[in-house]
């Protein structure tokens, strides 16, 4: 690990350089450990955050366990274990479509790397960020940044629009929308593609995982509509493999 940051009371950045460059795409998890013992047993899932090379990113995240707080308190030139990319991301379609990026607190990181190749295509993008109150705002100034144009909302009204920050959707238009968050914002972001329609939405989903590999189908959610093809394996989807981008209307969650 070469660097610390803590961009939020409860949040912490770290960048990494990783010894081979085998470049993950937008929406792709890594399972993490410091693999010394200090943390679980388990290697925790986060998604990457920041590229600033082939072999340099970031992660970012909320400490809420042993798992990030042994994570959280790594210094620089402390190694870690790292097994990724992982999971299947966003697609980036290489039309220049007009695209919404909804993040709710920690589900900004895969958004970074989303929103640089979506403008990279020539697309139009908003970003949306929204959290319970401003300084739990992630990312604004590095989506901006990138050239997105970036509006926010909190629950307390301290920044940007007072309320949900998927109350900010009706008043753009979109061709396509990607969100990554909470539970209760993702199923908002599935109401609205249902209203529309807009097919094209997809929802980056989280799991308590285990291995992130498909093994242990600890992850697994409910599809919308079993896939016969897949016999009794059929009737849910594995977060780590399936997903964890899934498009709005494939599961149940
Ligand atoms: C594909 C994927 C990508 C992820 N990417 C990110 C990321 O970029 N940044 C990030 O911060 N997190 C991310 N997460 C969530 C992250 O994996 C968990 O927060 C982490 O595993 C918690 O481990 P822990 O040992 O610290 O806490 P645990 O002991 O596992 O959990 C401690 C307590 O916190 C609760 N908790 C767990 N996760 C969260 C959460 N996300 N927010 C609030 N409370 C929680 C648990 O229910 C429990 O009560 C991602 C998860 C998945 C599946
Ligand atoms: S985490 Fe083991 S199957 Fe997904």
């Amino acid at each position: 690990m070469v660097e610390r940051l803590q961009p939020a009371p409860d949040c912490v950045e770290l960048v990494m350089e990783f010894p081979d460059d085998e470049a993950p795409k937008p929406g792709q998890f890594y399972m993490l450990s410091t693999g010394d013992g200090r943390d679980t047993y388990l290697p925790r899932p986060l998604s990457f955050y920041r590229t600033f090379s082939p072999r340099r990113m970031s992660f970012l995240f909320r400490v809420v366990g042993p798992g990030t707080q042994a994570l959280a308190a790594l210094k620089p030139r402390d190694r870690l274990q790292a097994m990724g990319p992982l999971g299947r991301g966003f697609p980036v379609p290489d039309q220049p479509i007009r695209a919404v990026l909804v993040g709710g607190g920690v589900g900004v990181p895969p958004l970074w790397s989303l929103g640089r190749a979506l403008l990279e295509r020539g697309a139009k993008v908003t970003a949306l960020i929204g959290a319970r109150t401003r300084s739990g705002l992630l990312g604004q100034a590095e989506l901006q940044a990138l050239g997105l144009e970036v509006r926010t909302a909190t629950d307390d009204g301290t920044r940007g629009h007072r309320g949900p920050v998927t109350e900010l959707l009706p008043g753009l238009d979109a061709d396509q929308v990607f969100a990554c968050g909470p539970e209760p914002m993702l199923r908002a972001v599935q109401a609205f593609a249902a209203s529309r329609p807009l097919p094209d939405t997809y929802l980056a989903l989280e799991a308590a995982m285990a291995c992130g590999y498909g093994v242990c189908l600890g992850c697994a959610v409910e599809r919308a509509k079993p896939d016969p093809e897949l016999g009794p394996y059929g009737t849910y989807a594995r977060v780590c493999r399936e997903g964890p981008v899934f498009r709005w209307d494939e599961v149940k969650f």
